[in-house]
């Protein structure tokens, strides 16, 4: 593959350095279909026996048991009746990662900023067992439908949807909740193995932008937490001023904060520079940024 677009090729020959042409072999290629099975509405292994029945096959996910790699499909999985029905939704681990970190429980209090199309909503709904409530916001009325669609398929009945400006909700939950997740609109580059129009758009400019709505975004969800609180923040980028800025950024305006530290059960991930977050690596998983804070 080759990237037509000089700034971003620049930008990843920097990043990547001896690793670059690795990186583009990967991003040739979608990867393998990761699902999960919703355990509000199925039990884990009805759904392995369903789905191996019909063709499929399955690896089990070693650190999450109700996760599976789909190593062949004879029919795409997101037609299933099992997809239809609610009993799996179709999501790269590392779009997993965030929830896993924000350790929604039953009873709290959650906000999901920028929610649509409701991946992570959906999987702390399940981590709650449905149990307390989730506001679950984006600001597009298109992407909420998709988020409604998909509460819906899912079953998750403690879900509360909004649309409106996620920098300015603090303006009316300040304080409020117990977890927040802050997974932010970015440049996306972790996305680049099944979104080529990314290369079309990427640029040095549209960073810088995003950088400035994700300072603001964060800056609201910590505001609408409550002390000791828990917020995460993540994007599926990998740029220093989409990452680790922003959360320097929140960390030199706020003192009642701190970080905690991430790390999961498998070696495809490093530190920041600044170790306030982790990326995870490509190869299995798509790239992501990931950061914990817990407010003061
Ligand atoms: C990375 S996507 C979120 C993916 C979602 N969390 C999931 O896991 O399915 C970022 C979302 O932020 C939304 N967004 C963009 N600007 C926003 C803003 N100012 N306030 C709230 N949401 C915004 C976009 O519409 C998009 O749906």
């Amino acid at each position: 593959m080759k990237i037509e677009n000089r700034q971003l090729d620049k930008f990843l020959r920097g990043h990547f350095k001896d690793e670059y042409e690795n990186f583009l072999n990967w991003a040739i290629y979608p990867l393998r279909p990761i699902i999960r099975v919703n355990t509000l509405k199925a039990n884990i292994e009805d759904v392995y026996s369903r789905l191996t029945k019909k063709g499929f096959i399955l690896s089990r996910i070693e650190f999450l048991d109700f996760a599976f790699r789909v190593e062949y499909y004879p029919s795409e999985i997101g037609n299933t009746l099992e997809h239809y029905l609610g009993y799996i939704y179709v999501q790269e681990l590392s779009s997993m990662l965030p929830v896993i970190v924000l350790e929604p429980q039953e009873g709290e209090l959650v906000l999901d900023l920028c929610a649509s199309p409701g991946s992570k909503t959906t999987l702390i709904s399940q981590f709650m067992n449905n149990k307390g409530v989730i506001v679950a916001n984006d600001v597009s009325i298109d992407r909420t439908s998709a988020l409604a669609f998909n509460v819906d398929r899912m079953g998750c009945i403690n879900v509360v949807i909004t649309q409106f400006k996620g920098e300015l909700f603090y303006k009316y939950y300040e304080n409020y909740f117990d977890r927040v997740l802050v997974d932010v609109p970015c440049s996306a580059i972790g996305t680049i193995h099944k979104n080529k129009d990314i290369i079309k758009w990427w640029s040095y400019k549209k960073v810088k932008e995003f950088s400035k709505l994700q300072k603001s975004l964060i800056e609201s969800g910590f505001k609408c937490l409550k002390r000791r609180g828990v917020l995460v923040y993540s994007t599926c980028t990998i740029t220093k001023e989409e990452n680790e800025e922003v959360i320097d950024y929140l960390i030199k305006k706020y003192d009642n904060l701190k970080i905690e530290k991430v790390s999961f059960p498998f070696e495809d991930y490093y530190y920041d520079s600044f170790g306030y977050g982790v990326y995870i690596r490509f190869g299995n998983f798509e790239p992501f940024y990931i950061s914990k804070i817990v407010k003061l």
